[in-house]
């Protein structure tokens, strides 16, 4: 249990601890390897990310890339048998801590770190402004919020059938809440939330994601 949690809570973690051992198998299933490979390849080319917390960290996939890039990580999710998949994957790296958090309200201290780093959890949480608002109450003034979010804004309609079939036979019903954001709608919430965008683009070919960089407003 953690702080604050309530039924939807509890709700959402039961979804995403279901399948633990094949958790990256499904993924890689319904999203194809070239997207998880195209994602990698952007975080390999981000700059030093200083001491950096990772939300919805869920098996780890990312977490392994965007280490390389911190002074120090804490990788976390709501997820324990996820997060148990994540402990085996890094092992004891020196740089990471691995917890338990809910994204919507952390136990992080206000202004605490330098990046924040949100690979697709984004578009299957309840309130994505929620989110947005907690990524910038936890960020230093000037900090960077680094989103990855899978999307099917672009894809063509018959990849979106046929990535819809392999979800639904992979998963079963999607989560309670699920968005597709195209990089006009995510721009413009992050910056109500207050970011400055730095980086936006759309990754991938037959199947998305958004990438998008943003830095907390200076004079926030
Ligand atoms: C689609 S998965 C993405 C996992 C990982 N980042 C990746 O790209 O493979 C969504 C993750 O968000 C986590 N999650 C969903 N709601 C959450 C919340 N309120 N707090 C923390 N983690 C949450 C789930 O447990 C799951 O691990």
């Amino acid at each position: 249990m953690i702080g604050g949690e309530k039924l939807s809570d509890n709700i959402t973690e039961e979804y995403w601890s279901r399948f633990p051992d094949t958790y990256d198998k499904k993924m890689e299933y319904v999203v194809g390897k070239e997207l998880r490979d195209a994602i990698i390849q952007e975080l390999n080319r981000l700059p030093e990310l200083g001491e950096l917390v990772e939300l919805g960290c869920g098996t780890g996939i990312f977490t392994e890339t965007i280490v390389l890039k911190t002074k120090s990580m804490v990788a976390t999710d709501l997820s324990d048998s996820l997060l148990a998949v994540a402990r085996t994957r890094i092992g004891d790296h020196p740089k990471v801590t691995i917890q338990k958090e809910n994204c919507m309200a952390t136990s992080f201290p206000s202004e605490a770190l330098d990046s924040v780093f949100i690979a697709n959890l984004i578009h299957v949480v309840e309130s994505p402004s929620t989110l947005l608002q907690e990524c910038y109450r936890i960020l230093r003034k000037n900090g960077t919020l680094v989103i990855v979010t899978f999307t099917d804004h672009g894809m063509k309609l018959w990849e979106k059938i046929k990535m819809g079939l392999r979800f639904v036979k992979s998963w079963g019903k999607p989560p309670a809440h699920t968005h597709s954001f195209s990089p006009e709608d995510l721009a413009s919430m992050m910056k109500d939330a207050g970011f400055v965008i730095k980086t936006s683009k759309v990754i991938g070919d037959n199947t998305k994601a958004l990438y998008i960089i943003g830095q907390k407003d200076e004079d926030a």
